[in-house]
């Protein structure tokens, strides 16, 4: 009795201490890692000479590896961090950043690059270089994520600006762009795309369920600002993402299968960085979208953490079902395969969500799916649901949050006293490698850290959604035509468009689109229209409320049958 005592309580001292030095961590590493990320912000930030304002660098490591680009993913994970402290108050300091931020990405859309014009397929483009020029090198392209993160971005300031007062802003400068990425993720959507690690060309799961939830959130706000003519177009080929997302689910191994090609396992930190980046606290345990605790994310957890197991020198000697270090997937040999800190923080993040989803819910259910997830932490448990109030649930969900604050030790182990976090640690050794400072590995810890506290950015729409019975790909064929019209205007006025079809707002002048007048007297925008289609349409001048016409007739074009085609017109 004695000997058992001691030991129970030697297990409260050491589980004590774990808690201790985790939070001990995160307390340091917190403000190291928003320090680091905002150095890797133009112009002003510290490692970021050259940069142009809002312009996020990769990495200031420009040899081994040369990562002193600005990547459309990247950038739009480290701007959605900072857009949802900045939301939920937890530093309101950044807005000049943000808006930055936006004037950066506005910018890039229209840099034609190896991918193509915007209109023409640039969007898809991975990379481009600090100074917002073309990166002409060759590469993974495209990569068809970078449009769809970069609107959640963007929406997310978008949907807070309208619930402060400033639709106007919204209106007026995000929507075009957030359309521009929309619209490319709504037609492209069903083309393949080099994965998010840039090297497998085929169809991504972490690429399907973000432009997925992209859609979802951009209807929602065309809907709250009236740009209602995109809202049934988005919302159906988000249903077919919905479908085709299903896909990737392999019952037989329990797991998510990262990417359609590649000849590999498929186990790959793709899929849990999808779960945590299309979280949302209202949609609950839902599967369909792969929530964090849902009964499949938390079995791909499981297989995907395992892979990992007897690969890493540093993870031997760990117990079967404690947190080790993770890398982006097993057959990895880039730097000769390493464990990645934001591979590690995604999981601790998608456990923390799990929990916070637990806990407000009251309960947490068991499945067959999942059964081999929980027995990890409770041999003897069922399948079922265990209310807040019962022992089971009690066991599981501190047992979880133990095993979550492990992969955040393994990272604070592997952390440099100074706080610095690179891209890898050595699989072996745990020296950090690879490009110093990434801003990614900042942001995730940052992410990682806040759910651990209990944070849950907004949601986006997931909760009740139904998957189709019988999955289709995207509508039609389309064209992406450019209007350029030469108008001359005075202060305060703008040019707009609008037209016979769905996607020039049916003739209304309320609703009809702003041109941008970038090179004035020239006005231009690039709309997706329905192929093999006559459409007729007008400018129209607006000046605070003043409508004006232009005259009769209408003009009109057949669009071709594809690809692209430019409008040149006067106003009349
Ligand atoms: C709306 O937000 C923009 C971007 O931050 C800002 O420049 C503008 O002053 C705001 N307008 C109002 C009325 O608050
Ligand atoms: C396009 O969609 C169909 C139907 O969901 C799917 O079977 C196919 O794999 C998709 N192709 C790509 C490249 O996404
Ligand atoms: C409009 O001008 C562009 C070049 O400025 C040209 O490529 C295009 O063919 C023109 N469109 C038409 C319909 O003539």
């Amino acid at each position: 009795m004695r000997l058992l005592a001691f030991a129970s309580l030697a297990t409260l001292l050491v589980s004590a201490l774990g808690q201790t030095s985790v939070d001990t961590y995160v307390a340091s590493e917190s403000p190291v890692a928003k320090a680091g990320l905002l150095a890797n912000i133009g112009s002003s930030g510290a490692k970021s000479s050259g940069a142009k304002p809002g312009v996020v660098i990769a990495s200031p490591s420009t040899t081994n590896p040369d990562y002193l680009y600005t990547w459309v993913r990247d950038s739009s994970l480290v701007f959605k961090t900072i857009v949802d402290q900045y939301t939920s108050g937890t530093d309101t300091s950044t807005r000049a950043l943000i808006d930055a931020f936006v004037a950066a990405e506005g910018t890039l859309q229209q840099v034609t690059n190896p991918s193509g014009s915007v209109s023409t397929g640039g969007l898809g483009e991975p990379k481009f270089n600090i100074d917002e020029t073309a990166f002409t090198g060759s590469w993974g392209r495209p990569q068809r994520d970078g449009p769809a993160l970069r609107s959640t971005a963007i929406i997310n300031y978008a949907n807070w600006l309208i619930a402060n007062g400033n639709s106007s802003w919204v209106t007026s400068k995000l929507w075009p762009i957030i359309k521009l990425d929309l619209d490319y993720v709504a037609n492209n959507w069903n083309q393949s795309t080099f994965d998010l690690w840039e090297e497998v060309d085929s169809s991504s799961f972490f690429t399907t369920a973000v432009q997925h939830r992209a859609l979802r959130e951009g209807a929602a706000l065309a809907n709250k600002i009236g740009q209602t003519s995109v809202v049934s177009g988005y919302t159906s080929q988000a249903s077919n993402l919905l479908c085709f997302l299903q896909s990737y689910w392999n019952p037989s191994g329990a797991y998510i299968t990262a990417n359609t090609g590649g000849g590999r396992s498929g186990k790959d930190s793709n899929t849990v960085l999808a779960s945590i980046h299309t979280f949302d606290p209202a949609a609950g345990c839902d599967a369909n979208t792969f929530q964090p605790c849902s009964d499949k994310a938390l079995s791909n957890l499981k297989v995907y953490v395992d892979s990992f197991r007897s690969i890493y020198g540093v993870n031997s000697g760990i117990a079967s079902n404690a947190a080790v270090a993770v890398g982006r997937y097993p057959e990895d040999v880039y730097y000769n395969g390493n464990p990645w800190y934001l591979s590690t923080f995604a999981v601790a993040e998608q456990l923390y969500d799990a929990l916070v989803v637990w806990k407000a819910q009251g309960s947490l259910t068991v499945t067959s799916t999942s059964l081999p997830f929980f027995k990890q932490f409770s041999s003897s448990v069922a399948a079922g649901t265990y209310a807040s109030s019962t022992a089971t649930f009690t066991t599981l969900t501190t047992a979880i949050k133990t095993f979550a604050d492990g992969f955040v030790a393994i990272n604070a182990k592997y952390t440099p006293a100074a706080g610095g976090l690179s891209e890898q640690f050595d699989k072996n050794t745990g020296a950090p490698t690879s490009a110093v400072d990434l801003t990614w590995s900042y942001a995730s810890a940052l992410t990682a850290f806040a759910a651990r506290t209990g944070f849950a950015a907004p949601g986006w729409g997931a909760q009740g959604l139904t998957v189709p019975a019988t999955c289709s790909g995207n509508a039609g064929p389309s064209v992406a035509v450019t209007f350029n019209v030469q108008a001359t205007t005075v202060l305060g006025e703008n040019i707009y468009l609008t037209g016979s079809v769905n996607a020039l707002e049916n003739w209304s002048p309320d609703n009809a689109l702003l041109l941008s007048a970038a090179n004035y007297p020239t006005w231009s925008i690039t709309v997706t229209l329905p192929a093999n289609t006559v459409v007729q349409y007008k400018y129209i001048r607006k000046n605070n409320g003043a409508v004006t016409w232009e005259s009769d007739p209408n003009d009109q074009i057949t669009t071709p049958s594809g690809g692209t085609f430019t409008v040149n017109d006067t106003w009349r």
